[in-house]
């Protein structure tokens, strides 16, 4: 009986073992089961002339299991000098530690094993050149050419490039850190940040709130700061502080139109920080301190719905996680929604409908160009490293998803719902089943016969667009449409179109939208007429630049060239590379051009690049 009782506990402490295996995150060596960090100090000198982050990491522990068990922890390519732990007497003792091989795609496993369960593990360490979530830059790429820059971008598994650390969505702790660096340089982190704070090379930092470790950030540069309200300000380098501030001035009138419809903004401050155009990315999220790239002062407000869209993610993404890199659209797909309520409520609907527009179309492109399985908004990335599966996918399909939860539902309901939604579930992660449950409940059940379970399936576990998805239809684009076909039948000829009262989204719509075989003699005219090649707003440049490709319009390629070298943004330039080598000659100057640019750019981008060219 004795036996009896034993065999079956075993089968069911296994069974839930797998169950647990099956749940747990696939991107992480920790065992976070068992053991898990609630806050992290760091004290980090920042050397750049090393390329280096040195100095050691404090976990603060909390045991999940009664039993003594090894302290796994995420590494990549960081140089581990000593361990030490304190027991629950507070003592520290150093204590053995083994790194594991490298995996490409992990890094590599660092085990702890003192013999007592320990409150508290310091690991010393230093960072190399090749940390995957930090790009140093030389003074000749930064805006003042006369100081270097660093910043880091942990999303989705970089924070185990410069911080021993348990890298899972999962997790989520505070954190402190005193960061040093050169004199006449600024820290800033995602944390609380002194808008005075003394120029010194000495720099304290506190986060009060629990995050996950993507979204622990930090950047080091000659920045200056200037407030735009209270609560909001700019860090940048001073040669383009001002024209941020110009830009962005309308961050405050988001944030107090998100809070009306969301609920309050729980993050204290709510600064920017500019990063170099090396930046990989738009924007990055990071809580309290969003980082943006400099691609979108465009000098007229035209790309300010990244603005929208990173401090959306103070609601979907910081405040409510996505528990692993699969259920990302759950954090990137509620930001898209919740980033054009904000355009909407602060830019009107003529506005937001026709971002709306341009995000379903370029998604609809993406979608024939995907592998049907990274269609579906619950991916499955089947080992390969989060950052080969990015795609449009979960912006704007799970965009589409919501918008027509709201559709079906109606406004008043859908907006209680994800106040609910996000108050409910505040600083905690939740995967695609846990948000499934919670929308039956919520919504699908509570209001019956108008979403079915089938349907559900169909958006989240389905691949391409569902046939009741919502096509977002704008007027001024209809117009455009008209005007598009004129020119092309030759009805009417360039000098004849009036432009003058086009916004961004109008030309973007324009110039995606005309046809791949017009002749050189088409492209010429509008570009005498509208300058286009020299377009000073990057999206405008880039969609023409793209269209030239395919036209064979050659004119443009000494400022794409320009164009290629200056920015690292992998939005605006894989795309063209991409294009470029679909034809020999394209390819051998997309090379050239690659070699001169290669240097300047983020790993991310030397990364997916190398793919465009299999190198
Ligand atoms: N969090 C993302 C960037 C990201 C996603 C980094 C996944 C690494 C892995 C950020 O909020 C983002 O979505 N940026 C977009 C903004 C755009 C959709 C307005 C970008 O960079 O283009
Ligand atoms: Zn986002």
């Amino acid at each position: 009986m004795k036996l009896l009782l034993k065999i079956s506990a075993l089968v069911l402490v296994s069974l839930s073992y797998f169950a647990n295996a099956e749940l747990k995150d696939a991107y992480t060596y920790s065992n976070y089961d068992q053991v898990t960090t609630t806050h992290i100090y760091l004290d980090l000198d920042v050397d750049f002339q090393e390329k280096s982050l040195s100095g050691f990491a404090e976990l603060s522990l909390k045991w999940l299991v009664n039993d003594v068990q090894p302290i796994y922890l995420d590494t990549r390519d960081l140089v581990i000098k000593r361990v030490m732990a304190q027991n629950t007497a507070g003592n520290w003792v150093s204590v053995q530690h083994k790194l594991a091989k490298r995996d490409d795609v992990l890094g590599a496993k660092l085990t702890i094993a003192p013999k007592f369960k320990a409150s508290k593990v310091r690991v010393y360490y230093h960072s190399t050149e090749k940390a995957s979530g930090l790009q140093w830059l030389s003074p000749e790429q930064t805006a003042g050419k006369k100081h270097p820059f660093l910043f880091s971008q942990n999303q989705a598994i970089h924070a185990r490039s410069w911080i021993p650390i348990q890298d899972t969505p999962t997790v989520r702790t505070t954190y402190d850190a005193r960061i040093t660096t050169d004199k006449d340089l600024i820290a800033v982190m995602s944390a609380f940040n002194e808008p005075n704070t003394e120029r010194d090379g000495d720099y304290f930092f506190s986060m009060p709130q629990a995050v996950p470790s993507y979204l622990i950030a930090i950047g080091v540069g000659d920045l200056e700061f200037k407030a735009m309200s209270e609560q909001t300000g700019i860090y940048a380098e001073a040669s383009i502080l001002d024209a941020a501030v110009a830009e962005f001035d309308d961050t405050q009138t988001m944030i107090d139109e998100s809070e009306k419809l969301f609920g309050p903004y729980r993050w204290g401050r709510y600064d920017l920080l500019i990063l170099p155009p090396s930046f990989p990315f738009g924007g990055m999220e990071n809580p309290r301190l969003s980082f943006i790239t400099p691609t979108v002062i465009a000098g007229d407000k035209s790309l300010v719905n990244l603005i929208a869209h990173e401090l959306a993610h103070s609601w979907s993404g910081n405040l409510v996680t996505n528990k692993s890199w699969r259920d990302l659209w759950l954090n990137e797909g509620f930001t898209s929604y919740v980033e054009n309520r904000i355009m909407e409520a602060v830019f009107g609907t003529d506005r937001a409908v026709m971002e709306q527009a341009l995000g379903a179309q370029d998604l609809n492109a993406e979608i024939k160009e995907l592998a049907p399985g990274d269609t579906q908004l619950y991916i499955d990335l089947k080992g390969r490293d989060p950052d080969d599966a990015f795609s449009g996918v979960p912006y704007v399909k799970g965009q589409l998803f919501l918008m027509y939860l709201e559709e079906k539902f109606g406004r008043d309901k859908f907006d209680v719902f994800i106040l609910d939604y996000f108050n409910h579930h505040a600083f905690k992660s939740l995967g695609t089943e846990d948000f499934i449950v919670y929308l039956k409940a919520n919504l699908t059940h509570k209001y019956l016969n108008v979403v079915s379970d089938k349907m559900l399936k169909e958006w989240i576990y389905g691949q391409g667009l569902p046939s009741v998805t919502p096509k977002p239809t704008s007027n001024a684009f209809n117009v455009i449409d008209q005007l598009t076909q004129k020119l092309v039948t030759k009805a009417i000829n360039v000098e004849q179109i009036d432009t003058k009262a086009w916004t961004l989204h109008e030309w973007l719509h324009f110039i995606n939208n005309l046809p791949l075989d017009v002749n050189e003699s088409f492209m010429s005219d509008l570009d005498k007429r509208f300058n286009l090649t020299v377009s000073t707003n990057a999206e405008i440049a880039h969609a023409w630049y793209l269209l030239s490709i395919k036209a064979g319009y050659k004119h443009v390629y000494p400022q794409m060239a320009t164009y290629l070298e200056s920015i690292g943004r992998r939005k605006l330039i894989v795309p063209l590379y991409k294009e470029l080598v679909t034809t020999e000659a394209g390819k051998s100057w997309a090379l050239e051009v690659y070699k001169q640019a290669r240097p300047g750019y983020h790993g991310l981008a030397q990364g997916t690049i190398d793919g465009v060219f299999n190198l």
